[in-house]
């Protein structure tokens, strides 16, 4: 429990704080690789050889080179970091200091979706606590669980900067705003037995090992509308040369 002043000089408002949600210790759980087959190591040194060459130095690639060991296996495996160090010049123990650091490098396989509910700060007050636990209790599974149709993965996530949309789900990494535990339901069933919703803003959705391979830099065949209205509304003030902060002095974003 953590109080906290209302800034009015009333009552302090207390917080109940849950528990942090478990991370596993290691890459990959029990199945994965620790290694590539040479037709899957062939694939890959032709993709690392193009993202590396982005860079001045190739450990600056580090972390697009993540994200396509993730579009291989949809998760960091022992597979995946021994590539990354070997392309890299890195030892594993930095690729793992950088992987376990960001916390959109999974540790356990991933399915189709990767449904991320955002339990931070402002999603939580705004009903992103009660999101995550109705689909936990519609799809039978608890934080870093995958559906037994590996159809979606469950999880939640920090603050995407989406807090003027709160509360926000993520798919794929994809937006859906403002969502309600019933919304965020008919989502997850949309998103199982078809066909995709569409996400508030963004890209159309694609397969979670798809997003990884976008990630990694490479081109997408699929249209990406810019940022919605609430988001550029400062922006717009500004080029409007009017005042720079949005309309109505709404300073929710965190
Ligand atoms: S707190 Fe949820 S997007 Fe910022």
């Amino acid at each position: 429990m953590s109080a906290a002043g209302n800034g009015t000089g009333g009552e302090p408002v207390f917080i109940p704080l849950g528990r942090p949600p478990e991370e596993p210790g290691h890459f990959g759980g029990p199945d994965a690789p620790i290694s590539y087959p040479p037709q899957i190591r062939a694939r890959l040194d032709a993709d690392a050889d193009e993202i590396i060459a982005r860079y001045p130095q190739p450990r600056s690639a580090i972390l697009a080179l993540l994200h396509l060991v993730q579009a291989e296996d949809s998760c960091v495996t022992p597979a995946g970091l021994s590539f990354c160090a070997e392309r890299l010049g890195l030892t594993r123990v930095e690729v793992a200091g950088v992987a376990s650091f960001y916390s959109m490098y999974r540790r356990t396989p991933t399915g189709k979706y990767l449904v991320g509910v955002c339990t931070n700060t402002l999603c939580a007050v705004m009903g992103g606590d009660a999101i995550f636990d109705a689909l936990r209790r519609h799809l039978r599974i608890d934080n870093d669980q995958t559906t037994p149709d590996d159809s979606i993965t469950l999880q939640h996530v920090e603050c995407n900067a989406a807090c003027d949309y709160a509360p926000v789900v993520m798919v794929n990494w994809e937006f859906f705003d403002n969502q309600t535990p019933d919304s965020a339901r008919l989502l997850a069933d949309g998103l199982r037995f078809g066909p995709p919703p569409r996400p508030t803003r963004g890209g159309q959705l694609c397969p979670y090992r798809q997003t990884e391979r976008i990630l990694a830099g490479f081109p997408q065949d699929r249209q990406v509308d810019t940022a919605g209205a609430p988001t550029v509304a400062g922006l717009s003030a500004f080029h409007a040369g009017g005042p720079t902060s949005a309309p109505g002095g709404d300073s929710r974003c965190c």
